[in-house]
């Protein structure tokens, strides 16, 4: 994957292999004494001289609170610095940088943490002590003037686990309200409604972020936590298989003018154009389902086609193929007590299944009548499009870290 533009964030100019993904119980256990120790400071006294914001962000939302702290952090003097996470590739891996405070602020995803953030919470050097925070942006709404919010589950908490684990003194976790960008699922907000939200959550991050920096612990979201452990299966499902079908269900209608913008903006690097000519983008597995791409394509053209998916499930769960691999994975399984056997030959089939159909479905797309066939059946077409109103793509390549 090429740099798309941003300088690389200094914390991770270094590298080492996927080996490097480890934890760190016991400074887990003694990261509070040892920050005091090295800080040599009370709690109320505490100040931060550097700080170090890792974001991951599809339509802006999490990058805006981000700036928002690191703005906030600045006027306190303190040296802040914003990091774009970006889909580790290059066999690079996180070195200590020299941040008092880390802040880590990403998106909601079926009630957990994205795939991206967590390989970045687990590749991220221990913390020795160092301080932590973790926001979670999340799903708000506002129906008839009511401001509804929306579900963080274990986003937050489990990206702190990860952090307190290698040894990061986590000072502050919660959940943030901000205009919901799922737009694969539904419309996006309305200008009025999105900045109603987007006030409110301003005036959140910086009471928190104060706190923070004052020394105080701030944790928020008990309630959320214990709905996403309720849902667990729900985010382990969408981590497991939800987000590879996402991904399959997105392709550019007919007035894609075959720009590149949304390949190069991609932080998961999953956009690949195609086809000579006009080139058309080709979403691949790595996809986050971030909405990116979606939100801030100029032309509009990024569909997550309705019918298409039906098409795709159909074909994933095709009865003859499916139920002939159940009646192998019976066979295997009995034969070898392996249960799991069956559950993994299913698995299998469904991934093949949807990249082998997406491929052949992306050939025929190109074929206008074709194309028009899906655009016109799928919901977003008509939907409203959403990204952070202040945020302009360029922004989030203030620097990158690779998750
Ligand atoms: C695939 C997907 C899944 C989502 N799941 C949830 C969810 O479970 N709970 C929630 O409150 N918001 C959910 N959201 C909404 C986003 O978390 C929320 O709008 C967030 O602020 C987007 O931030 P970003 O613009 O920085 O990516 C989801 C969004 C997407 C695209
Ligand atoms: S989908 Fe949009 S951003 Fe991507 S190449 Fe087409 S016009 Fe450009
Ligand atoms: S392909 Fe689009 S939705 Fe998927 S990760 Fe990239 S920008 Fe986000």
């Amino acid at each position: 994957m090429t740099d798309r533009g941003g300088r690389a964030c200094p914390v991770l100019a270094g590298g080492r292999g996927a080996s490097a993904i480890y934890v760190d119980i016991a400074s887990a256990f003694t990261s509070w004494s040892m920050a005091r120790s090295m800080t040599g400071i009370r709690e109320s006294d505490m100040r931060y001289d550097s700080i170090e914001i890792h974001f991951m962000s599809g339509t802006g939302n999490s990058f805006r609170a981000a700036a928002w702290m690191a703005e906030r952090a600045k006027e306190r003097d303190a040296d802040s610095r914003l990091c774009q996470i970006v889909k580790f590739t290059e066999g690079k891996e996180p070195r200590a940088g020299s941040f008092e405070l880390l802040g880590m602020v990403f998106p909601t995803h079926a009630f957990t943490a994205p795939w991206l953030v967590i390989r970045h919470a687990l590749r991220l050097p221990r913390g020795r002590g160092r301080h932590a925070f973790v926001v979670a942006t999340r799903a708000g709404t506002r129906i008839a003037s009511i401001p509804l919010p929306g579900l963080e589950g274990t986003a937050a908490y489990l990206v702190a686990l990860i952090l307190l684990l290698k040894g990061y003194g986590v000072r502050g976790v919660r959940g943030l309200d901000m205009p919901s960008n799922w737009m694969s699922l539904h419309w996006g907000l309305n200008s009025i409604n999105s900045r109603f939200i987007i006030e409110r959550a301003k005036a959140g991050t910086a009471s928190f972020i104060d706190a923070v920096l004052e020394g105080k612990r701030v944790f928020r979201g008990f309630i959320p936590l214990v709905f996403g452990l309720i849902l667990g299966p729900v985010s382990l499902g969408y981590l497991v298989v939800g987000r590879f079908f996402l991904s399959k269900l997105f392709f550019a209608s007919e007035t894609c003018t075959g720009c590149g913008l949304c390949a190069r903006n991609c932080p998961a690097g999953a956009i690949r154009m195609s086809g000579g000519g006009k080139p058309r983008p080709y979403w691949t597995f790595s996809c986050e389902s971030c909405m990116r791409c979606m939100g801030y394509c100029p032309e509009k053209s990024v569909e997550a086609g309705h019918s298409l998916g039906i098409i795709l499930y159909f074909i994933a769960t095709l009865p003859v193929p499916y139920y002939l691999l159940s009646a192998l994975g019976d066979g295997i399984a009995s034969g070898i007590s392996f249960p799991l056997v069956l559950f993994a030959l299913k698995y299998v089939y469904i991934l093949v299944a949807l990249f082998l159909s997406y491929l052949l479905l992306s050939w025929l797309i190109r074929i206008p009548l074709i194309n028009r066939l899906f655009t016109f059946t799928t919901l977003t077409h008509f939907y409203r499009r959403y990204h952070e109103p202040d945020t302009a793509l360029r922004d989030f390549w203030v620097g990158n870290v690779k998750g």
